[in-house]
């Protein structure tokens, strides 16, 4: 009987994970969670009005191509959450590496992504996922020697 027992727990803890596999496989990506591509691309062009309108950021885009730009913001943004889609433009590294970008700007472009978020009604967790893409893509852009150390670094330099 205790055999039996143990063998029809296993079974149904089994079926358990196997389901829950499953639920996280059926699970839409975020980009689909967000709406799509038409609201992804809205998203990057209310983001392209917030910089070009932001005073921290705004020289920067001056002499950029806007729709190049928003296509190739579109792709990436759109592949990082899940969409079956290219990015065609250049490494993030090389964009960005001779710009000498603060850590004052990144911040600045974040809240412009994240205003833009908001205004086309992205939820909370959707939301909190773009902000993490985001924040994993920052040592590729901000240049290292204008960001602020961390207190460990900051204590070996001390001793
Ligand atoms: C997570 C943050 C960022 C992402 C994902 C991102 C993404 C991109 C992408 C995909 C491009 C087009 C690359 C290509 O030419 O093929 C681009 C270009 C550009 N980015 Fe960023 N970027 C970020 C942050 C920043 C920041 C903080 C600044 C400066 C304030 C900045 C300034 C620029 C400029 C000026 C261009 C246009 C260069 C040109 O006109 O050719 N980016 N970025």
């Amino acid at each position: 009987m205790k055999k039996l027992l143990n063998t029809l727990l296993s079974v149904s803890i089994l079926c358990f994970s196997i389901g829950s596999f499953a639920e996280e496989a059926k699970r839409p990506s975020l980009f689909d969670r967000m709406g799509g591509e038409k609201v992804a691309r809205q998203i990057v062009a209310d983001t392209w009005a917030n910089h070009t309108s932001n005073p921290i950021v705004k020289n920067r885009f001056e002499d950029s191509d806007g729709e190049y730009v928003k296509q190739k913001v579109y792709e990436i943004f759109a592949m990082a959450t899940g969409a079956d889609v290219k990015y065609s433009g250049k490494a993030m590294k090389a964009t960005h590496a001779t710009m000498n970008i603060n850590e004052a700007e990144f911040n600045a472009v974040i809240d412009d992504v994240m205003a833009a978020l908001a205004k086309n009604k992205v939820g909370p967790q959707e939301q909190n996922e773009v902000l993490a893409i985001l924040w994993s893509v920052r040592p590729d852009v901000v240049n290292s020697n204008l960001t602020t150390k961390t207190l460990t670094t900051e204590a070996k330099a001390v001793k």
